[in-house]
């Protein structure tokens, strides 16, 4: 029986626990999809441990390891062709896709981002700098956001958002904390329904 499920690369550059969580979904849905090739620009993090022990391919592919741009992307590209990826999920990847991954993958790239874009996006918003601004703007509510990636920063057409209220007694990580928990029920939820467009798509 031929094999039809999607294959997903993941992006990472530390804990991983979006990875783990679509992973965990991926298993028990279970959705027709499979994780099988984590990229990371670090070669030990929490989502390369991950990937090593659960039997998925684990690339270190770092900008500093090439003498040109071009190579690294070069080399990005090949990872993903050489694992018959379909399409690529960010999951806490703390650089920025080279445009040449975005034509190659045109609409097939999601990411989650910790905030409610278009509100506290683009560059140098990330991680703990993006629950440290929204305490600073004095926002009520926060949230999660998942996005189709194109050239520009978190600028990508938004596919699903989840929102919480900020509490008085926030500081930046106890508002990561519960951002994340967020998170982890809507990427596998999103992640879902990009797979029902990609088929669709696939179908025409
Ligand atoms: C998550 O909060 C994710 O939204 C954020 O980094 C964290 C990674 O956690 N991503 C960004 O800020 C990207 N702009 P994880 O490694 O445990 O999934």
């Amino acid at each position: 029986m031929p094999n039809n499920k999607t294959r997903l690369a993941v992006f990472c550059s530390g804990t991983g626990s979006n990875f783990r969580s679509l992973h965990k979904a991926i298993a028990e849905k279970p959705l027709d999809a499979e994780i099988v090739l984590c990229i990371s620009n670090r070669s030990r993090c929490g989502a390369m441990e991950y990937a090593r022990e659960n039997g998925i391919a684990a690339a270190h592919i770092s900008e500093k390891q090439f003498v040109s741009f071009d190579e690294f992307v070069a080399a990005m590209l090949d990872a993903l062709h050489m694992h018959g990826v379909d399409a690529v999920m960010l999951a806490g990847y703390m650089r920025k896709v080279p445009d040449a991954v975005v034509a190659a993958y045109h609409d097939r790239i999601l990411n989650i981002h910790p905030a409610l874009l278009p509100k506290f996006g683009g560059e140098g918003m990330y991680g703990i700098h993006v629950h440290t601004a929204v305490l600073a703007a004095g926002e009520t509510e926060s949230g999660a956001t998942v996005h189709l990636v194109n050239e520009e920063y978190d600028k990508g057409r938004i596919v699903r958002q989840e929102r919480i209220p900020v509490l008085k007694e926030d500081t930046p990580e106890s508002l990561a904390e519960r951002v994340l928990a967020c998170e982890h029920r809507l990427y596998p939820a999103a992640l879902e329904t990009f797979l029902e467009e990609l088929k669709a798509a696939q179908a025409q």
